[in-house]
């Protein structure tokens, strides 16, 4: 069978004329919030470290009206789901898990003491679901993003990330750092985003003109991983604890190297990966500043490896997708992206090498996996707001 590369139909009119279908008066507002792609600096977030994200040309679309009582009315079209529920009571619902996000991003505004309305709310959009490419906060920051201008809230843009981090938190049960909801927010153009997790600054990095970013999805979506995510988030914690440091960012490669055997190995080995994952990641960022495109392949390639052997959170169609697509003509690097255990890798392409990668790639993919792959070729996008 042919690889799919994935077309892209107008989620913006479409999920307009679904609005004004289901509740007979036209939209408010509409929203548009990108997924994102991560091009190295993994599971470093939480770490107070660095990562280097880009917003993709892949988003949710939100139309959402005001209404004058305290209902919320929710059409998630793409996923063919409905509910309605009350702001009066807004917990997570353990049989609607797909209602949390919204649920959360709501609750944690009116707890922060912005009194809403009820809303009508339909979205949809082509970020593919549990692939590592962030549709989660795809949907919290729209949601976000529409309450802050329905309701004139006025919210700074670090403000809304950490709100919809929590909503993640409360809701959903991923421990997650700020990575996600920062770049839906921040994504640049043609740029991916060096962000400082710790001082919460950032700086667009260019990408080299001639290289194409192809996400690569293995088919495997990723099942309960919020018990594995919050567990490697707590090693590193205690790793930190007993290096003395307030995080593993306070520790660079010569430090960590040289009190490493004080650790019992497998926090050696988690502590060992987000260490060197922070060098990488900063590294990287000098090698697209001087235009050197096989330089940073070689450090998403050491990333994947790392992630896969210390810090344990690959699989095999991960591995077999990065390997194949380190192996092509024209690849200068690929690596597992997003949490991991399922989902997607990312590969840096010669913009002229892409339709052999990605038909290589995907033949020899699906006859060792039998699995059907799919290709999403991404540029970088601006970040969330209104349309
Ligand atoms: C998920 C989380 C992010 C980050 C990545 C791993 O996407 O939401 O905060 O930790 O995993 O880098």
């Amino acid at each position: 069978m042919e690889p799919k590369i994935s077309d892209q139909p107008n989620f913006q009119e479409w999920i307009a004329l679904l609005f004004q279908e289901k509740f007979g008066y036209p939209p408010q507002g509409q929203f548009r919030a990108p997924g994102r792609v991560n091009l190295i600096g993994e599971h470093t977030d939480y770490n107070d470290g660095f990562v280097l994200p880009m917003a993709i040309d892949r988003a949710v679309w939100l139309a959402a009206g005001r209404r004058d009582d305290r209902q919320v009315r929710l059409l998630a079209c793409t996923l063919e789901r409905e509910a309605t529920f009350s702001l009066n009571d807004l917990q997570p619902d353990p049989e609607a898990r797909w209602t949390n996000y919204v649920r959360g991003v709501l609750a944690l505004l009116e707890r922060a003491g912005h009194r809403l309305s009820g809303l009508d709310l339909v979205y949809g959009g082509d970020v593919p679901i549990g692939a590592g490419l962030s549709s989660s906060a795809a949907v919290e920051v729209a949601v976000a993003v529409a309450a802050n201008h329905l309701f004139g809230l006025d919210l700074p843009l670090l403000e809304m990330a950490r709100l919809c981090q929590q909503a993640e938190h409360e809701f959903a049960g991923t421990h997650c750092g700020l990575m996600d909801q920062l770049i839906s927010l921040l994504g640049q153009e043609g740029h991916a985003l060096l962000i400082d997790c710790r001082h919460l600054t950032w700086e667009p990095v260019p990408l080299p003109p001639d290289a194409a970013v192809v996400v690569c999805d293995t088919g495997r979506r990723r099942g309960l991983v919020e018990s594995a995510y919050n567990e490697r988030r707590a090693q590193c914690e205690e790793g930190a604890r007993r290096l003395g440091v307030m995080a593993l960012r306070d520790l660079d490669v010569e430090r960590f190297d040289s009190q490493a055997a004080r650790l019992p190995p497998l926090l050696r080995k988690r502590c060992h990966h987000v260490v060197y994952e922070n060098d990488r990641t900063l590294r990287a960022v000098q090698t697209l500043r001087r235009g050197d495109a096989a330089a940073f392949g070689r450090l998403m390639n050491a990333s994947h490896t790392s992630l896969r052997d210390l810090y344990e959170v690959s699989c095999e169609e991960l591995d077999l997708m990065a390997a194949l697509a380190q192996q092509q003509a024209g690849c200068w690097g690929a690596r597992m992206t997003g949490a991991g255990f399922g989902g997607c890798v990312v590969a840096m392409v010669e913009h002229g090498l892409v339709d052999p990668f990605i038909q290589t790639v995907g033949s020899l993919y699906e006859r060792q996996a039998l699995r059907t792959p799919s290709f999403y070729l991404c540029r970088a996008s601006a970040g969330a707001g209104p349309v």
